[in-house]
């Protein structure tokens, strides 16, 4: 744990709310959340999102920040100060984050490429996009912004990109609901968004599939707020900070689903189109409606806007983990990531580009999705849990979050939630998506 460099400190809590927003608020709650939703019951997958973000995915964001400000360390090294041989397992955690940023940027790029498109009214629906070499020549621009923007460092880089585009990011989200509020399909979204079917709830896939959105939202079990904790004042309140974080998370997935379903249901389409809603559906729909331009361009603006501030967190965690093992600034290590990050990456551009490249008869990006987005996320999360509620100084975790929270919160949600509820809550998950995978051979979250 070689120190070389003083360690980053967000230059205010303020800034510390922007960073960790922007790293849950996501392509996770503005594409995911609305295509798993409309695919999966529409409001009957909001209760296992819901209920997995309040038992599970809370209590391990608040003690994610209370392990990374203890150890003031990222992932790797703060699992190694808990335990020795779980370095490895913190190390494996860092190249995860890192193969689920190499594809989470290609789906970045797509919102870069529907974003230059739309104003000029070049729009022709994905597979027309995915017959061009576009998206290649987007993931490339993108992940070089994302680098860029982690090497200029914690505070100039991550908080002051995150503190200005963030208010950008509400803004439009806002008006965007609110215009979906003014639509004939109102009614019809709303009920499909808040008027639950239940029986879809008997089905355990709805369940295992909205626990893992709600950590995917959430940012949790990757290490990334581990590592952005470890930048954070000591004076600063982690309870009341995660519960900000987790409802302005939980906020824009809703407004999203509130903009994205009247437009579905006034202008046509079906909501349950999976993956294609917002690359496929929402373009036609922006095509055939009037103002649609605007709208349509603001849509892929905030998508883009969401999505470069969560790719960064990400980003963050691989160059710390780096970083903290040699001594190097995170930004030297930041320089040494950027070839093998666009290697990687091209293997998920190339496979939705005219390479059609695939493994095993399916699109390269879908597979990593499925191996470390999905499968990956909940290992990640269910190691994190252990490593953390049983191996870490638990006293000291309980003293970090304690600050400024009712004692009975703390313990509840630390020691009830985490030590057992979270764990059994994942290894139910992991086993009911190993399960479908082998049994219907089909998984790709829809
Ligand atoms: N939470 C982000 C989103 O909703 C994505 C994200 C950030 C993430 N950090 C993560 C996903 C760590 C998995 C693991 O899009």
């Amino acid at each position: 744990m070689a120190s070389g460099v003083k360690r980053e400190q967000w230059s205010s809590h303020l800034g510390f709310l922007a960073a960790a927003m922007g790293s849950a608020v996501g392509l996770g709650n503005i594409w995911r959340f609305p295509y798993l939703a409309g695919s999966n019951g529409g409001g009957a997958f909001l209760i296992p999102y819901l209920v997995g973000i309040a038992v599970c995915g809370l209590p391990l964001l608040m003690f994610e920040y209370a392990a990374g400000r203890h150890y003031r360390l990222g992932v790797m090294g703060a699992f190694k100060a808990m335990s020795r041989r779980y370095e490895v397992v913190g190390l494996a955690i860092a190249a995860m984050v890192f193969f689920i940023l190499s594809y989470y940027l290609v789906v970045a790029g797509w919102t870069l490429g529907y974003l230059i498109a739309t104003p000029i009214g070049k729009e022709a629906g994905f597979s027309a996009f995915t017959a061009t070499w576009w998206p290649v020549a987007c993931f490339v621009v993108t992940a070089v912004v994302c680098c860029g923007v982690v090497m200029l460092g914690v505070t100039k880089g991550i908080e002051r990109t995150s503190r200005a585009l963030l208010p950008l990011l509400a803004v439009v989200i806002v008006l965007m609901a609110g215009y979906g509020m003014t639509l004939e399909g109102r009614g019809e979204a709303l009920s499909f968004l808040f008027k639950p079917d239940l029986s879809a709830l008997g089905d355990p896939l709805v369940w295992a599939r909205g626990f893992s959105q709600a950590f995917f939202s959430l940012g949790v079990g990757m290490g990334v707020m581990i590592t952005y904790g470890s930048y954070m004042a000591r004076e600063s309140a982690i309870a009341r900070s995660s519960v900000i974080v987790a409802s302005g998370d939980v906020s824009v997935a809703l407004l999203a689903g509130l903009a994205i379903f009247p437009l579905v249901f006034t202008f046509g389409g079906p909501p349950g189109a999976g993956p294609q809603l917002a690359f496929e559906t929402l373009p036609q729909v922006f095509s055939h409606m009037p103002g649609g331009m605007l709208v349509g361009s603001a849509f892929y603006l905030l998508l883009f806007v969401a999505a470069l501030t969560s790719a960064v967190s990400m980003l963050q965690v691989v160059a710390a983990t780096i970083s903290d093992r040699t001594g190097w600034s995170t930004s030297r290590a930041t320089r040494w990531l950027v070839l093998p990050l666009l290697g990687l990456g091209l293997l998920s551009a190339l496979s939705y580009a005219p390479a059609d490249l695939r493994f095993f008869g399916q699109p390269v990006l879908d597979l990593m999705d499925t191996t470390f987005g999905t499968f990956g996320l909940l290992v990640g999360a269910l190691v994190t849990c252990i490593a953390i509620f049983w191996l870490a100084d638990g006293l000291a975790m309980k003293e970090q979050v304690g600050h400024g929270a009712p004692r009975r919160f703390v313990a509840w949600s630390g020691f009830l939630l985490g030590r057992y509820v979270a764990p059994i809550t994942l290894l139910a998950s992991l086993a009911t998506l190993a399960a479908s995978l082998i049994v219907l051979g089909e998984l790709r979250g829809r």
